[in-house]
């Protein structure tokens, strides 16, 4: 992680779960963290969990990933203030568990889940890439994956959840292949986890025997891919509990 001391890293929905984690060990690694989140007041609130050395590299910025303004805006704010971004974690994401994919007035809870999960992961990589391109930074993006973005999994109404994660499966390659056209060393990390315990999991019985992740396991995949050397590229990386039956 030495590479990355002093420089620049964003992560998307970093006011709970593995974006909070994530905003943490990264600034304990000496990086400079910018949390965006629509509560942004929940990443400011981290910095009372980490010593003050650590606290002063955290810093947070309100962003929804489904305005594309929104986006931009934040990236050109983070160009002014902190002269560019060389690490995204595209970490923000959402599941519906209100409906099917059949359930009439089912349209604003799926263009939700895509607007977040897929559009706004491109669009923050675009931004990214443009600041990275414009200093000639080989920067290094992670896209925070599922194993629902590998094999489809019958859970009761996660609806379009899924094929959002396919999508990022599909899309990682396709920047994958973009980066390289554009004759750069920017890597493109995705990364898989089974279920973790997050706000996202509903509480209650339905998951008491299920064996799960902590938000450390998946942000230590993270810092192990930051962590590898310019000539060296993590692809994929799936986790899973031990004991997970899918
Ligand atoms: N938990 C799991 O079992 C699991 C398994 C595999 C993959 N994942 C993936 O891991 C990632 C993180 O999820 P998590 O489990 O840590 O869930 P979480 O605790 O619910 O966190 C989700 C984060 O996304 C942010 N977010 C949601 N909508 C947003 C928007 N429109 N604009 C900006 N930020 C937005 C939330 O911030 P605000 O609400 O403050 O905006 C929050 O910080 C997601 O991509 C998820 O799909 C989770």
């Amino acid at each position: 992680m030495d590479r990355w001391i002093g420089k620049v890293a964003i992560v998307t929905g970093a006011s709970s779960g593995i974006g909070a984690t994530a905003v943490k060990a990264l600034a304990t690694a000496g990086t400079v963290v910018i949390g965006l989140a629509r509560r942004a007041e929940r990443v400011l609130e981290l910095k009372k969990s980490v010593p003050p050395e650590v606290a002063h590299r955290i810093h947070s910025h309100r962003c929804d990933v489904t305005s594309e303004q929104s986006i931009v805006d934040a990236f050109a704010l983070i160009d002014h203030q902190f002269g560019g971004v060389d690490v995204l974690i595209n970490n923000a994401g959402v599941s519906k568990l209100t409906c099917t994919l059949l359930t009439a007035g089912n349209g604003a809870d799926l263009r939700t889940v895509l607007d977040t999960n897929v559009m706004g992961l491109v669009l923050c990589s675009r931004e990214a890439f443009q600041s990275m391109k414009r200093r000639s930074i080989d920067g290094h993006i992670v896209n925070i994956n599922s194993i629902l973005g590998h094999k489809y999994i019958g859970f009761p109404n996660l609806n379009i959840y899924g094929a959002s994660k396919y999508a990022v499966t599909a899309i990682t390659e396709t920047l994958r292949n973009d980066l390289r056209n554009e004759g750069t060393r920017v890597k493109v990390t995705s990364i898989s986890p089974g279920i973790v315990r997050t706000e996202m999991v509903p509480e209650g019985d339905q998951f008491q025997d299920t064996p799960m992740l902590e938000a450390d396991d998946v942000v230590g995949a993270i810092l192990y891919a930051l962590g590898t050397p310019p000539h060296v590229q993590v692809h994929e990386v799936i986790i899973k509990p031990v004991g997970e039956m899918n």
